[in-house]
């Protein structure tokens, strides 16, 4: 039998983490499955790779809606139709307004490639090489209407190596991305997780920090 948490994803590029999520779904390693695919992109990769997969797909492209907020509300209308437990962010790459976010508050995770709260928005490995780090990482937190500063539930290291540019530590974080998105997503879906404006709980107590993906692809706390 199939299981019956139901998530939407929306992607505007390759699709790797919603390839990963697919995987681990036939796996039988995320108790979910994926009732629509959502892109602001025609020609995203993910779309492609959901079609063929026989998913249901809906894009909405901004160039057909006058501003941003109707852009929104048409993607999300589309989102509703399928009626989410949970909305996944996976390399969706338009900022989501605030009434969009309220719509489905507590119901939306982001992919982040960053430890957060280190390096919102775009250029994250780049910024990371910048500054030094000797650690990069990638999060999953709650989308609030500010750009990714919403709540983290959890975050997989990487170790920075001599002479990374920012092309080979994407290379080296990108698998630990998709283990750690669908770990995260297994955690909401058993319910041991919920989100919040302010605030992850995990088995009915709130995080004091981030869950943390080890060598064995499992969350454990800090
Ligand atoms: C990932 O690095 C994700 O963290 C970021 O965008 C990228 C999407 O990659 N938000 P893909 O489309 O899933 O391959």
């Amino acid at each position: 039998m199939s299981p019956s948490f139901r998530l939407a994803v929306l992607a505007s590029g390759r699709g790797s983490n919603l390839r990963a999520l697919m995987q681990a779904i036939d796996a039988g390693r995320v108790p979910a499955r994926i009732v629509g695919v959502f892109s602001d992109k025609p020609a995203a990769a993910a779309i492609a790779l959901a079609n063929d997969a026989g998913l249901f797909t809906a894009i909405r492209r901004p160039a057909d809606y006058a501003d941003r907020e109707a852009h929104d509300a048409a993607l999300f209308d589309a989102v509703a139709t399928v009626q989410p437990d949970l909305i996944v962010c996976a390399g969706y790459l338009r900022i989501i307004g605030a009434a969009a976010v309220r719509r489905f508050g507590n119901r939306m995770i982001n992919i982040h490639p960053s430890l957060l709260p280190k390096y919102p928005g775009l250029h994250t490995h780049a910024k990371a090489l910048a500054a030094g780090d000797a650690v990069h990482g990638a999060s999953v937190h709650a989308v609030i209407p500010a750009l990714d500063a919403g709540p983290v539930l959890a975050q997989v290291h990487v170790p920075v190596r001599p002479g990374d540019d920012a092309d080979a530590l994407a290379a080296r974080l990108l698998p630990r991305e998709h283990a750690l998105l669908c770990a995260a997503v297994a955690l909401l879906a058993e319910g041991r997780a919920r989100l919040f404006p302010d605030r992850v709980e995990l088995d009915g107590r709130p995080l004091t920090a981030p869950l943390r993906l080890d060598d064995t692809d499992r969350l454990t706390g800090a």
